[in-house]
C-alpha cells in the first residue's frame, strides 16, 4: 500500500476505496468494525421528503425539495464489504454498521452472526414537508464473527434504543461548522465504541467520512483503521484527528 492520508499514535486513515485497502489487511486482525457506510437514501427528487433548513427560505418557502448526499449513496452493494468484513474480524469480533431499510438485506445476509438491531432515536430530526413520517430513527445492525467471544461492556439490561441529537448546522465547506452531510454525532459513536470494544483493540472504519468513529476511538483509547474515497473528507478527519481531545466538530451538535 502506499502512505497512510494520516497517522499518529492510535490512528491510520487510508484515502482511497476501502475494498482496495480491506484486501491489503491481515486476516483477523480487526477487533470491532464500527461503521456507517452508504445507505442508499439519495435521490435526487428528495426519497423520503425530509427538507433540510439549508433550503428554506428567510420568507418560509422552500427552494425544490433535494436530498442528495452524493453519488456514494446510490446503488450501494454492501456485500464486497461484508465479505472482506467476514475474514477481517477475529473470532468473536462485532460489526457495528448503520443502515436503512435499503441496504439492510444485505446485511441480514453476510455470513455473520446477526444478535441485534440498535437504534438511534433523533431528538432533534429534520422535519418533513410532506405526508410521510419524519425520519427520527436511525438503524444499524450487530453481527459477530461466530458464536463466542464478543466484547461486552456493562450487564445484561442493556437497552437497543440510544437517544440524543444528530449533529446540525452547515458542512465547513460553506464557511460552517459541520464537516461531512451525513456527520454521525461523537456522543452516540463513543457509545458504541465503548460498549463494544476494550482498551487497546482495534476498530474499523471503512467508510470514516470526517472520522467520527476514528475520533471517538482515539479518545477511547483504541487503536483505529479508517478509510474515505473523497479527499475533502480525508482532510476534514484529519483535522478532527491531530485536534487532541478537542472535537471543535460536536459544537453544532
Ligand atoms: C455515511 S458517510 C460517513 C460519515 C461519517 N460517519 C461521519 O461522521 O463523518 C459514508 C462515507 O463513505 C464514503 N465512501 C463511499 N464509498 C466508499 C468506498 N468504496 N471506500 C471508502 N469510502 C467510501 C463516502 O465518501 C462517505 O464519506
Amino acid at each position: 500500500m502506499s502512505e497512510p492520508y494520516y497517522s499518529d499514535e492510535h490512528v491510520t486513515l487510508w484515502h482511497g476505496d476501502c475494498l482496495d485497502v480491506l484486501a491489503n489487511l491481515p486476516t483477523a486482525s480487526v477487533d470491532a468494525v464500527i461503521t456507517d457506510p452508504p445507505y442508499n437514501v439519495s435521490s435526487r427528487n428528495g426519497r423520503d421528503g425530509t427538507m433540510p433548513s439549508s433550503l428554506r427560505r428567510k420568507d418560509g418557502t422552500h427552494r425544490k425539495l433535494q436530498r442528495d448526499f452524493g453519488d456514494w449513496d446510490r446503488e450501494w452493494n454492501p456485500a464486497p464489504f461484508l465479505a472482506h468484513t467476514a475474514r477481517l474480524l477475529r473470532p468473536g469480533g462485532s460489526l457495528i454498521a448503520f443502515t436503512s431499510e435499503f441496504t439492510l438485506p444485505a446485511y441480514l445476509d453476510s455470513g455473520l452472526n446477526h444478535r441485534n438491531v440498535i437504534y438511534w432515536r433523533k431528538t432533534n430530526p429534520t422535519p418533513a414537508f410532506r405526508k410521510l413520517y419524519v425520519r427520527a430513527v436511525e438503524m444499524a445492525v450487530f453481527q459477530v464473527n461466530g458464536t463466542t467471544g464478543w466484547t461486552w461492556n456493562g450487564g445484561g439490561y442493556i437497552p437497543n434504543v440510544y437517544e440524543g441529537p444528530t449533529v446540525t448546522g452547515f458542512t465547513v465547506a460553506n464557511g460552517q461548522s459541520r464537516y461531512h452531510p451525513t456527520q454521525k454525532p461523537l456522543w452516540l459513536m463513543s457509545a458504541l465504541t465503548a460498549q463494544h470494544t476494550i482498551d487497546g483493540e482495534v476498530v474499523l472504519d471503512p467508510f470514516a467520512g470526517s472520522g467520527t468513529t476514528l475520533v471517538a476511538a482515539k479518545q477511547a483509547g483504541r487503536k483505529a483503521i479508517g478509510v474515505e474515497l473523497d479527499e475533502r473528507y480525508c482532510e476534514a478527519a484529519a483535522r478532527r484527528l491531530s485536534q487532541g481531545v478537542l472535537d471543535f466538530g460536536e459544537d453544532a451538535s
